[in-house]
């Protein structure tokens, strides 16, 4: 009887201090895990919202970039930081979907292990080329490339990165035998592509978007059934000649799963306030890139998104025997 009553303090204890510990949510910093190099675009579109969450929420928001395996590296970590808030985690969506269908090593559950809390951007992949290549549009690029099989050298994230499967598909739609360079993000695999040291991307607009405004690549056309609003001299590959060819990218943020409710309440409220924010909307959309639209800005949008790319991904992976190397 004692022992019960004295289980019975200790539980209403607990119960009075979980509530005001996720009030004070955050008291500390907050750990974001990118899974990929900096400069690139999940570790950009991460550092725009972590500024606004930082500024909201009155803790720093501070980005540790964990590279390495595709993503995987960061997306293992991640699964496995204590639920309590204080580690969340931003991701492209494909890759962390695709990570443990592509490494074995990669122990995590990409549904399962993480508590969603909203979609950061949705971007389009853009044919990028460097700038002194011959070819001067998707046409000319594709016979290019026909005409030197095995020749043409593409950067991507990492085996299993969005910008790699983007290109796997190119490659296959386009009927065009080209080499992978794998970095540990694509905003090292840029730098190259601007050096000439590499022939082209599948890229994002958020990555590719300052040196294609300033000269240093070309792009050939937007994998997407509609041109940019703030690209519009960019065609679609439906326009350049490869109809079919549509790739978008998601970055999205999580929480490891079992973080309290209130705590994840609370870092679902910012994301509305950001989404709301016209200054973030602009330097999203500055990037090629759309924040969420009516109907994909919740929680369970993106759980339900992760959950039908993680299907969509695995199949693709088996039906194609795609492997990490
Ligand atoms: C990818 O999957 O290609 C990533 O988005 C790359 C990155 O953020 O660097």
């Amino acid at each position: 009887m004692k022992f019960r009553s004295h289980l019975a303090l200790a539980v209403g204890t607990l119960l009075a201090i979980a509530p005001a510990a996720a009030q004070d949510y955050p008291s500390k910093p907050v750990t974001i895990i990118v899974p990929f190099a900096a400069g690139g675009p999940t570790d950009v579109a991460a550092r725009i919202y972590g500024e606004f969450f930082s500024r909201t929420l009155g803790q720093q928001f501070v980005i540790e970039n964990v590279a390495g395996a595709g993503g995987t590296t960061g997306s293992v970590r991640a699964a496995r930081a204590a639920p309590d808030g204080y580690t969340i985690f931003v991701h492209n969506v494909a890759p962390h979907v695709a990570g443990p269908a592509l490494y074995p090593s990669a122990q995590y559950d990409p549904v399962k292990n993480f508590d969603p809390i909203g979609t950061l951007a949705f971007a389009a992949h853009y044919i990028v080329v460097k700038k002194d290549l011959p070819p001067k549009d998707l046409k000319e690029f594709i016979a290019y490339a026909k005409a030197n099989p095995g020749k043409l050298n593409y950067g991507s994230a990492g085996a299993g990165s969005a910008t790699h499967l983007a290109c796997v598909l190119f490659g296959q739609q386009a009927g065009i035998d080209i080499v992978h360079v794998p970095y540990r993000g694509t905003g090292p695999a840029l730098n190259d592509l601007v050096a000439g040291t590499l022939d082209f991307m599948c890229d994002q607009g958020l990555n590719m978007m300052g040196q294609y405004k300033g000269g240093g690549v070309r792009a050939l056309a937007v994998a997407q059934s509609t041109r940019f609003p703030g690209l519009p001299e960019v065609p679609t590959t439906a326009e350049a000649g490869l109809p079919g060819y549509e790739v978008s990218a998601a970055t999205a943020m999580y929480a490891p799963a079992g973080t309290p409710p209130a705590v994840r309440a609370k870092l679902v409220q910012t994301m509305a306030a950001a989404y709301k924010d016209p200054a973030l909307r602009q330097r999203v959309e500055a990037l090629a890139s759309e924040l969420p639209g009516p109907g994909q800005d919740t929680p369970e949008a993106l759980g339900a998104f992760t959950a039908k790319e993680a299907a969509r991904w695995n199949e693709a992976i088996k039906k194609g025997n795609i492997k990490a190397q």
